[in-house]
């Protein structure tokens, strides 16, 4: 009677536990752990920096080109602390449009390694 009594505690447990499991997969004991890389928190902070200022001239998806500005994907942190900070370009670096049609972004001086992650992730 106390065993039946100890295996029915464990059946409801574990009943009770799966029930309440909302987990997606199947087999939730071995369901792979996405831990973000720094890399890859680096690089989506710079996708929201990119979103909140610069899509009004820049393609969202920087590999093409804006209404106002040209495509800005492999840009170099040299080429990104010229044109955020000062408004210029790298010594001997050839423009891909004329103008100076961009304002500068000097509050963004801490976020230009994770604009660069971003506009050279793969
Ligand atoms: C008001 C419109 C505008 C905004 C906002 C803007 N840009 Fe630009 N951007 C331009 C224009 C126009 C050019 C072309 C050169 C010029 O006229 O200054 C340019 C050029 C560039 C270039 C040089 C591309 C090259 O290789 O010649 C980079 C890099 C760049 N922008 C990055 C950014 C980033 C990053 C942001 C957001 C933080 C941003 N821009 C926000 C309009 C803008």
């Amino acid at each position: 009677m106390f065993e039946r009594r100890i295996i029915l505690a464990v059946l409801t447990a574990v009943v009770g536990l799966s029930a309440g499991c909302r987990c997606s997969s199947s087999n939730p004991t071995s369901a792979p752990v996405s831990i973000p890389t720094e890399a890859s928190t680096l690089s989506s902070r710079g996708k929201s920096v990119y979103a909140g200022n610069c899509i009004s001239c820049h393609n969202p998806n920087p590999k093409l080109a804006g209404t106002v500005g040209p495509e800005v994907f492999g840009s170099s942190i040299e080429l990104l602390e010229a044109r955020l900070l000062k408004g210029t370009y790298p010594e001997g670096y050839k423009p891909k449009r004329p103008g100076a049609g961009m304002p500068v972004f000097p509050h963004l001086a801490s976020d230009i390694a994770a604009l660069h992650a971003f506009l050279n992730a793969p």
